[in-house]
């Protein structure tokens, strides 16, 4: 089936060479593409042609790269490969990329996924001189059929002074119906209020629209999105679920959530997605959701019926599970609802359906403050992505991580996290395999013996203990979180010092 039938840019038809001929040095870019769906699968890699061609003849050829979150090895891993990139926001996840901003190549600015676009719009990243977005189908009259990602594509389409289409066929063209692109917004101080009142609220067009004036040329693909893997669910992720469903059954039986709950939000890694497993075989029934992403045990929490309808702005999936889904992708229709991330994340929202929100880490501190991003307070993973949009925002917030990294020899409970992505004021329970630690109307010195005795794996228990209590007996005057601050460092720089991070 053809699925470009406007014929204003049906006649911009090209080559993915000669449509990356558009993209000049230092231009900054705004891709498509989050968490491995929906990113261009063809310019990028003929971008990094000439890139390599440029270096090779002694000339500097860079560009800043936007995007809605990660991307594939097509764009990240094809263009870091050939140090294309200058500057990086708002979230990575390639290999590549990130040894080259771990060691100081590239400029990333690690962002609120809600925020990007907006910060675009007041102008913080400059101008944006090329989008290249991947859509499904061209219709007739030149709207855009969405594929398996929504992002931030309007406000690329919206901004960039040119604009170069992918139309993918992998993806199914009956994805046209599945996507609420929301064109009210407006800049401060004219914004209205967004009217999201359920979680399957349209409030927008099925279609991104563009100006065929900027589009300079369009390309033809046929490749799939990102394989996503996942761990299969282990004795230690299983364990966090059950904590994390026992919590939620306990919250329903004190009355504080409906006994449907309130709509999920999963961030992206393992631990989330064994905990929508576990929600499956739960007793709660109609579920929603409200999240960022659609990994694979969202999607079977739908068809197991105890979740009734999910919106996100991207799927994560496994390449077996997209498959099947592009199959069966019309029996899906009115039960998914893909937005712009700046509505699937947005604080307003967020807020007002009462989201439970629930996230990976890396560690959390005796008080509270939770590092997602950077081992050692150095070394950069992926980025904060949506837990902080989501989080602040949440009825109810669960940061998880098992109670030890590197085979039990560091603990993810520690003294003082060297880098803060969620404050103590921030951050409402914490899972580990070891138990739940409720922090909610907590002062910070009982958060930290509920954080030691639940979570805190018994080989560091102790040692967590005597700090907390030496701090607290040495802080006469200063004893409301006190830390002896030498010491607290000494944790992570002993760890360093034996190579262990
Ligand atoms: N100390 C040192 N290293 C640690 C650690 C700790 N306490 N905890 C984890 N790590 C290391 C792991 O060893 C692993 O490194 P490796 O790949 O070299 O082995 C790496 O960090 C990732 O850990 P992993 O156990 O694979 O984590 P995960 O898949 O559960 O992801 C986060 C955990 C924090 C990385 C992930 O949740 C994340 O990126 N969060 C931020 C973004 C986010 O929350 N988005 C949600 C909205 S969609």
């Amino acid at each position: 089936m053809n699925r470009i039938t406007d014929p204003t840019l049906a006649a911009k038809v090209t080559t993915a060479d000669r449509a990356a001929e558009h993209i000049r040095p230092g231009d900054t870019v705004g891709m498509s593409g989050f968490t491995g769906a929906g990113h261009p699968k063809a310019v990028p890699a003929a971008l990094a042609d000439r890139i390599d061609a440029a270096h090779t003849a002694g000339e500097d050829f860079r560009i800043n790269l936007l995007t809605g979150a990660s991307t594939g090895e097509e764009v990240d891993g094809a263009l870091a490969r050939v140090n294309g990139i200058a500057k990086r926001a708002p979230f990575v996840s390639d290999p590549d990329l990130r040894k080259q901003i771990n060691a100081g190549e590239v400029e990333y600015t690690d962002t609120h996924l809600s925020h990007l676009a907006q910060q675009v719009w007041f102008g913080f990243h400059g101008n944006l001189d090329v989008a290249v977005v991947e859509v499904a189908a061209i219709l007739p009259n030149g709207l855009l059929v969405p594929g398996s990602s929504v992002g931030n594509n309007k406000t690329w389409l919206d901004l960039a002074d040119k604009v170069i289409l992918e139309v993918n066929e992998w993806h199914p063209r009956e994805y046209e119906g599945f996507h609420d692109v929301y064109y009210g917004t407006k800049l401060p101080p004219h914004r209205r209020p967004i009217e999201i009142l359920d979680p399957l609220q349209r409030i927008g067009d099925p279609y991104l629209r563009v100006d065929p004036d900027k589009v300079v040329a369009v390309v033809h693909t046929n490749a799939p999105d990102r394989d996503n893997t996942f761990a299969a669910p282990d004795d230690a992720s299983e364990a966090m679920a059950d904590h994390l469903i026992d919590f939620l059954r306990h919250e329903v039986s004190a009355g504080r959530m409906p006994k449907s709950l309130l709509p999920l939000q999963s961030g992206v890694g393992n631990v989330a997605n064994a905990v929508l497993a576990g929600l499956a075989d739960s007793e709660f029934e109609h579920l929603t959701s409200y999240t960022e992403v659609i990994q694979d045990n969202l999607l079977r929490l739908l068809d197991s019926g105890r979740l009734d309808s999910i919106s996100a702005t991207s799927f994560s999936l496994t390449r077996e599970v997209a498959e099947e889904f592009n199959r069966n992708i019309e029996s899906y229709k009115g039960r998914i609802l893909l937005r712009p991330q700046e509505m699937s994340n947005h604080p307003e929202i967020v807020r007002r359906l009462g989201v439970i929100a629930i996230n990976g880490m890396v560690e959390t501190d005796i008080y509270g403050h939770v590092n997602s991003t950077e081992i050692n307070g150095s070394k950069m993973i992926n980025g904060i992505g949506g837990s902080g949009d989501f989080a602040r925002n949440a009825f109810l917030n669960f940061f998880v991580s098992p109670s030890t990294a590197k085979n039990g020899e560091l603990s993810a409970i520690v003294p003082m996290v060297p880098h803060v992505d969620h404050t103590e004021h921030d951050v409402h329970v914490i899972v580990t395999e070891q138990g739940i630690a409720d922090l909610r109307a907590t002062a910070p010195n009982e958060r930290a013996k509920r954080i030691i005795d639940k979570c805190a794996h018994p080989d560091f228990r102790d040692r967590l203990h005597d700090y907390h209590d030496r701090a607290y007996a040495q802080n006469t005057t200063a004893r409301h979180a006190p830390h002896l601050l030498e010491e607290a460092l000494s944790w992570h720089q002993r760890a360093a010092t034996d190579g262990r991070m």
